[in-house]
This record gives structure tokens, sequence and C-alpha cells, in this order.
């Protein structure tokens, strides 16, 4: 009865034991059966049976374990599905792994291991599936040997030169068929090591050789990216892949069923895969396009042309846009005597499958190599890091030749007269007016080609043509380093800004700014952040944008918004700020229910605040710096309603000595600017201490000046203030609801001082340090004029003030 007992007991604690513990080994006792899984042991990956897109076939393979939809990252049984739920997943005692179906259990497939005794197969949380002996380390067979479309961190693409496994790249055949499509990346290993994408046998596309930091003709590397990429070259083995700085970030490298190829990172927040690297084409990326000697150049029109001391060789051919007979020396080389070389600047390196290399030689002796032996064309160095080092000879026609914009330097050999005639310009020299007609024709075949191959360019970072935004932030950012040692910038890399906005979700979209839109988010240490990022589009928000950069990250002041860092990674520009919970200040001052909830003692706080704010930038910051659109909306309010001055796009710096400046763009907001610099275009710390007296009387009454230069009546803030203060009902200015919490000295006092802040002439205004020692101490106040509202044909002639684009953008609540 007992051992019965014992028994039903053992067996309950045996089965809580089989479905609690998660699996993610099978021994050759054990089978995995359609709806079955094994788990990675920190259930990163699982493995099964799965039927892709909207076919019906099983399939044995991986994919996350967490992740919906369904991310399959490989496929055992690609080419041989199963057509019911009959499939079962097994180790054979020999150490293979079968997956088998049918009512006659037919093997369907089997990983072919070596024959080993007393295996056991593990999924593990790199999502590689391994075959060992029980109890020893090493794999017997690894499923990373074996990529379909989907590279993941540690997976190598490449040859083992000893055991000759070739791990290549091969997409499926389209989102329902995961058997291998006609498309193929892989390690090219002639000559000097490439990656290639082939169209059936066709070469599609050319990665360059590696030049240290990255494959030749690619923007380069940041290091600060979290993905780091390698290229491994030895006597063993010729391979490349990629790695995560922090394994909790999933990561996978994707190639489409029409060639097209991803980097993508999982974003846990808003559940989706961001594509971290998109795979940039352009009529370029088409290997050898321009034929042998051609040179192609995007954005040329046409792209292809000959290289400079080249001339088509079949001038009809290219004058009908068909390039492949390429280009001929113009002048005939007289080796060994009267050539030289000529060296073309930003250049991805031409195929290197014929090229001859050594990898330790410098330069020097790179070209006195080449020079002495005549049937050695071009030459260059092999890697860009420490200066430049190792050698490549090219003997052949130079193909595939790009200019791109971080590329290399190519020393071509050439007649000495060639060299010396067109010295200054190395621009391919093919006929310009003749390529306006070519181009004419060639786009539609252009278009045809771009779309009929998606190649692929081993571009394992999108950046596109040169543009200036690229480089702003790094500018500024070396720049003031070099002069504010304390400064200490973060940056940011976009993919952490991008998890912390949900990928800049229009939910988290806070408001539109000067230069592009504001995005809230959660940094993974909590921290609530504000993110400005650079519209693409604002040719003014790329100058608003340096500007900010430029003063926000010298100044420092709490009554100045905090810049945390910066992010600039690919065409993106981003600044990243301290969360302003409380927003602006004009969500609370003009808004019927929320201005309730700012009484005066909150409204006098603020006042002060930024007093304190423009204080430090008209005097007390190293540079004399005037704002130029302050603002309701660019007051920020942090979570304890302490205002925070934001927004220097339109900031101007002083020197020592300067008192004014003139410019001949008006830029501000309406309601705010001060008339001389409406009307001359003169402003100065003044035109600040205007909008300042704007903004106090604003915040008394809760009642916005805007439009003021469009309304001839009266009615305008500034007008009824200064009529309740001569009539000495000053008091009436005060929003209803704050009657009971006012302190009348101060209200009465805030008004003052913001008359005589919005006087007409500068020189009546008082500087912010008046201002201050007004508010602070209870001396005699001098009298304040009419100030500048425009009612007695003083109004300026509206188109005068060119209101810029950015002043409309302005009028937007930032
Ligand atoms: C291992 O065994 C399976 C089935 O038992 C067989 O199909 C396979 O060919 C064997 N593999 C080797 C390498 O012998
Ligand atoms: C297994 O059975 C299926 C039908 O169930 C049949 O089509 C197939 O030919 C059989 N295979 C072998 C090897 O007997
Ligand atoms: C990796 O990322 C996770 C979450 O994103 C974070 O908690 C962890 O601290 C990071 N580890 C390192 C070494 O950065
Ligand atoms: C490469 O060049 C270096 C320096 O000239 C030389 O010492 C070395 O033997 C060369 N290696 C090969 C494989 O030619
Ligand atoms: C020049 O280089 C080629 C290719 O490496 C080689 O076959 C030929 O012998 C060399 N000629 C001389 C004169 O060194
Ligand atoms: C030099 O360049 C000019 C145009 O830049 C071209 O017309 C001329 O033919 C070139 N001469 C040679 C020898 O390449």
């Amino acid at each position: 009865m007992e051992a019965l007992y014992n028994l039903v007991l053992f067996c309950v604690l045996f089965s809580i034991l089989a479905t609690c513990t998660v699996q993610d080994t099978i021994t050759v006792d054990q089978v995995i059966r359609d709806g079955d899984t094994l788990v990675s042991a920190s259930e990163i990956y699982e493995l099964g049976f799965f039927s892709p897109g909207r076919s019906t076939n099983r399939f044995m393979g991986i994919w996350y374990k967490n992740i919906s939809p369904q991310t399959v990252v490989w496929v055992a049984n690609r080419e041989t599905p199963i057509t019911d739920l009959s499939g079962v997943f097994r180790v054979a005692t020999n150490g293979s792994l079968l997956v088998i179906a049918g009512s006659n259990k037919t093997t369907v497939w089997s990983s072919e291991t070596p024959t080993t005794i007393n295996p056991v197969a593990q999924l593990l949380d790199s999502g590689n599936l391994v075959v060992r002996r029980n109890g020893e380390e090493s794999f017997i067979w690894q499923s990373f040997d074996y990529p379909g479309d989907t590279f993941l961190p540690g997976m190598k693409l490449g040859k083992d030169l000893v055991s000759g496994l070739d791990r290549r790249w091969r997409p499926w055949k389209s989102l329902d068929d995961p058997s291998p499509g006609e498309f193929e990346g892989l390690m090219d290993t002639n000559g000097f090591p490439q990656v290639f994408i082939h169209h059936g046998s066709v070469p599609l596309t050319r990665s360059g050789p590696w030049n240290g930091n990255t494959f030749s003709g690619n923007p380069s590397h940041s290091p600060s990216s979290p993905i780091n990429l390698k290229f491994v070259f030895d006597d063993k083995e010729v391979y490349f892949m990629f790695t995560i700085a922090n394994n909790s970030l999933l990561s996978r490298a994707y190639m489409n069923p029409e060639g097209y190829f991803l980097h993508m990172i999982w974003v846990d927040r808003s559940h989706q895969w961001f594509t971290y690297w998109q795979q940039y084409i352009n009529i370029c990326t088409r290997f050898g396009l321009c034929g042998p000697n051609g040179w192609c150049n995007p954005d040329n029109s046409p792209s292809c042309s000959c290289m400079e001391g080249f001339e088509p060789r079949q001038p009809a051919d290219w004058s009908a846009s068909d390039w492949s007979s390429g280009c001929q020396r113009r002048t005939p080389l007289e080796c060994p005597k009267g050539d030289g070389f000529r060296v073309f600047k930003n250049i991805k390196l031409p195929d290197t499958r014929r090229s001859w290399y050594n990898r330790s030689m410098t330069l020097d002796e790179c070209m006195s190599t080449c020079k002495s032996n005549c049937s050695c064309i071009a030459y260059a160095n092999i890697e860009i890091t420490r200066g430049g080092t190792g050698c490549l000879l090219w003997f052949d026609d130079l193909v595939d030749v790009r200019t791109v914009e971080e590329g290399q330097d190519l020393y071509v050999r050439m007649s000495q007269s060639d060299i010396t005639i067109n010295e200054s310009t190395s621009k391919p020299s093919y006929n310009k007016k003749r390529g306006i007609i070519i181009a004419a024709v060639s786009i539609s075949s252009c278009l045809v080609t771009i779309i009929l191959i998606l190649v692929i360019v081993y571009a394992w970072n999108k950046k596109k043509t040169p543009d200036e935004r690229i480089k702003i932030v790094d500018e500024e950012y070396n720049k003031q380093s070099q002069h504010d040692d304390d400064m200490e910038l973060s940056y940011f890399s976009l993919v952490e800004i991008s998890m912390s906005t949900k990928d800049f979700s229009n939910d988290k979209k806070l408001g539109q700014g000067g230069f592009g839109p504001v995005y809230m988010g959660v940094l993974d240490d909590g921290r609530e952040i504000a993110v400005k990022k650079l519209s693409k589009t604002s040719r003014q928000g790329v100058n608003e944008f340096r500007n900010e950069l430029k003063f926000i990250a010298k100044l420092q002041h709490r009554n100045l918004v905090k810049l945390l860092g910066y992010c600039n990674e690919g065409d993106e520009s981003m600044l990243i700020y301290e969360y302003m919970p409380n927003k602006s200040l004009d969500l609370f001052i003009f808004d019927k229910i929320r201005s309730l909830t700012l009484d005066w003692s909150n409204r006098f706080h603020i006042i002060n605040g930024i007093i304190r704010g423009l204080l430090y930038l008209h005097h007390d910051s190293r540079f004399k710096i005037v704002h130029r659109d302050l603002k309701a909306s660019n007051i920020l309010l942090d979570v304890d309603m302490n205002p925070k001055i934001s927004d220097f796009g339109l900031a101007r710096m002083f020197r020592d000595q300067e008192n004014e400046a003139n410019t001949n763009r008006v830029v501000g907001t309406l309601g705010y600017i001060a008339p001389e610099y409406a009307i001359d275009g003169t402003y100065s710390e003044k035109s600040d201490v205007f909008s300042f007296g704007v903004l106090v009387l604003e915040i008394v009454s809760g009642k916005t000046n805007r439009g003021f230069s469009c309304q001839m009546d009266d009615d305008n803030l500034l007008a009824h203030a200064w009529r309740l203060y001569e009539e000495g009902k000053a008091l009436e200015l005060l929003g209803a609801y704050m009657r009971d919490s006012c302190v009348d000295s101060q209200v009465l006092r805030s008004i003052h001082i913001g008359l005589l802040c919005v006087q007409h002439h500068a020189k009546d205004r008082p500087t912010m340090l008046s201002v201050a020692l007004m508010f602070d101490q209870d001396c005699a106040l001098p009298a304040p004029k009419q100030p500048a509202f425009f009612s007695e044909g003083t109004i300026p002639n509206v188109n005068q003030i060119s209101i810029s684009e950015v002043t409309m953008t302005t009028l937007e609540p930032r």
C-alpha cells in the first residue's frame, strides 16, 4: 500500500516537474512532437513546429519565445515541408538531429551530425541549437553553421578554411515559403575577401574590402553603437559577424525574399521591431554597373562616367546608357618611364577578387611595389585605421568604383600627361552636355533597374549623401569641449532614444519645436526626458538646432532648461533635455480651467524665476546672451512649478563691448517683439526686456497679448493695462479668481514694472538687473510712459516686418 502511495506521489511530483521546468535539452529518449516546444534557459528562444505566413505546411524552426507576431530565426526542414501535424523532432543515437513525419515515419530532415555517442541537443539562449556529447562542452553540430534568412549576434558569415564549411545567407523564397530563394549572401575569398550578394549566380552587389572599421565605401561604424562589427581573416577562417554590447537587446540581421537587407532591434516598450539599419539602395549599388574603369556616382546624371584619364570604350553604347563596355585609357601607358600615379579620393575600393594584397605593408612600400611592376595599375591601403596599413594591388581593369562620402584613397597609374593636365580636378571627365540627354534616356531604365534589383549594399549604416546636419552636433560639441572643459554632455544612442520614446510614437509627441517635433521619453534608469528631433525637412531648423546646442550647452542655471545630451546617428540629430512634467506656462495662464490652479504666489514665484534666468543670460553668464524669443510657451515648468527658460534656437551672443546688433531678418513671435526690432531690425538685451514685460502682464492678467500688431483697437493687453494703470485701477487687471490669494503690493509692483519694460524706446526700459532690484526692494519706481502698443500711428508697416516662417511656426505652442 505504501509502495503504491509512494509511486503515486512520485508520479505526481514527476508530472509537476515535467510541466513546470522549462526544457531546453533533449536526449535520445525524448521527442518533440508538433505542439511541444523546447525553450532556451532564459526563455528567449523557442523551438517547435510552425506554419509560415499563409501556408498550412509545418516546419521545424526556432523563434523568439516572447515576441509576437512570431518571428522565426531558423528553419530545419526548409525544403521539405510537412503537410500535417505528424512532425516529430528527435536526436538519433548517432547524434543526428532528425525531423520525422507521416505514418510511415519518413525522415524529412537530418542534420548529418558527425557520429558521436551519448548525444544531447540543446537550445541555447543565443538562439543556437547545438548537439554535443552528454557532459562535454564542445559542440559537434550547431544550427549557427547553417544560416537561413536571419543572422543573430555571434553567427558567422563566411568560411572555415580548414573544414571548408561555407556559411551563407539564404533568404526565404517568399514569406509563406522558407525554402531558399534566389538571393544569397556570401563571403567571396578570391583575392582579398569581400561579401557579395548574388541573384542566382550573378553578383548583384559587393561590400568592398574590410577597411578596419567597416566595409570600404560604407560610413564609418560608430564605436558607441550598441552593435559591434567584427571581421576575422586569418589562416583558419574568414568571416564577418555582429555582436551586441548588451545581451538583453534582441537584434537580428534579416534579408527578405527580395534580397533587401534590414538590421532590426526589438523595442520592448512599443512591441515592435525597430529598423536600426536599413539598406540604402541607389543605382550604384549594382555591382559593376559602369563597366571596367567606369565610375559611378549616384548624384551625377547619368550616374556612370569614366574615371579621369579614361574614355568610353564604345561611345555609342554609352550614349544609349549601356555602360557595360566600360572605359579605356585616353593615353596609353609608357611603363616603365613616363608614368605616375594619380590619387582619387573618397572611393569605395574596386573589386578585390583579382587583386594582390599584403596586410602589413605601408603605403610607401605599396607604391614602390606597384611602381616596379608595369602590369600593376593601381594601389591602395587596405585599412584606414592606424594611419593606413596594408597594400592592395590591382593588375586588371578597375571594376565597381564608386564615389562615396567616407571613402578611401585609390592611386591609379596614369601617363604623366593625364596627371598634369587635369591635376586639380579629380572629377570624372565625361561630356556633361551629352549627359543631360542620356539622363533622360536612362531615367526610365534606371527605374526599372532599381525596381528589378532590390540590391543590397552591405551597408551596416544608413547614412546617405552628405548632409550638413549629420555633422552639426559633433562640430558644435567639439568646439564646446575645447572651450569648456567642465562641460559634460552625454551621448545617447539612437536605439536608446527610440526605445524611450516608443519609436517616436505619436502619443509620445509633446509638440512641435522650432526645428522639429518634441517627444517625451523614459530612459531605462527611469529618468524622464524630452527629445527635440531635428526635422529632416527644415533647412531653417538646422540653424536653430545648431544655435540651440551652442547656447544651451554653455549655460547652466536652475531657471534655464537643462540639456542632458545629444544623439547624432545616421541622419538623425536630436537634443535631449530634462523633462518638464508641467509643460509650458502658456498652457496654464491662458487656459480657463488650469489657470485656476495657479494662484498669485505661484505666479509671483514664476515671475521671479524668469527674472533670475534672464539676469543670468544678460549679466551673469560669461557671455551676454539675448534670447530673442521669450514668450509664455518657452517658459517650461518643472514639477514644483519652477520656471525654466527654453528654446535658444533664435538666441544671439554679444561680445563684451557690443550692445546692439542688427538683422535683416526679424524673427520672434508676434505680441512679444519689441518695436525697434520689429521696425528697424535692431535688437539688444532690451528687446528681451520688452518681451519680459509682456510676459509679466500676461501672467498677471491671464490674457494673451498676441496679435497686437494686427488689432488696431486699444483692446490689446498693453493698452488695456496702461489704461487701467492711468485710471488707478491697475488691480483690475488681475484675473478675478486670483483676488483672494494676491498680495496687492506685489501685484501693483509687477504691473508697474511690466509697463516699464514695455516702453516704446529701449532706453526707457530698465535692464534685467534693475528689474531684479525693483522686485526685491521697496524702492520708489519711476513712472512709466505710455507703452509701445502701437495705437497712435506707430503701427509699423506690417509688410516691413518680415514675419518669417520661423515666426509663424513659433505661433504654435511649443
Ligand atoms: C544517423 O542515424 C540516422 C537514423 O538513424 C540516419 O538517417 C543518419 O544517416 C545517421 N547519420 C550518420 C552520420 O550516420
Ligand atoms: C509514406 O507514406 C506516404 C503516404 O502516407 C507515401 O506517399 C510515401 O510514399 C511513403 N514513403 C515511403 C518512403 O514509404
Ligand atoms: C542591458 O540592458 C538592460 C535593460 O535594457 C539593463 O538593465 C542593463 O543594465 C544593461 N546592461 C549593461 C551592461 O549595460
Ligand atoms: C608583406 O610585406 C612585408 C613588409 O614588406 C614583408 O616583410 C612580408 O614578407 C610580406 N608578406 C607577404 C606574404 O608577402
Ligand atoms: C607583376 O605582377 C604580376 C602579378 O602578380 C606577376 O605575375 C608578374 O610576374 C609581375 N612582374 C614583375 C616584373 O614582377
Ligand atoms: C581635362 O579636363 C577637361 C574638363 O575638366 C577636359 O575637357 C579635358 O579633356 C581633360 N583633359 C584630359 C587630358 O583629360
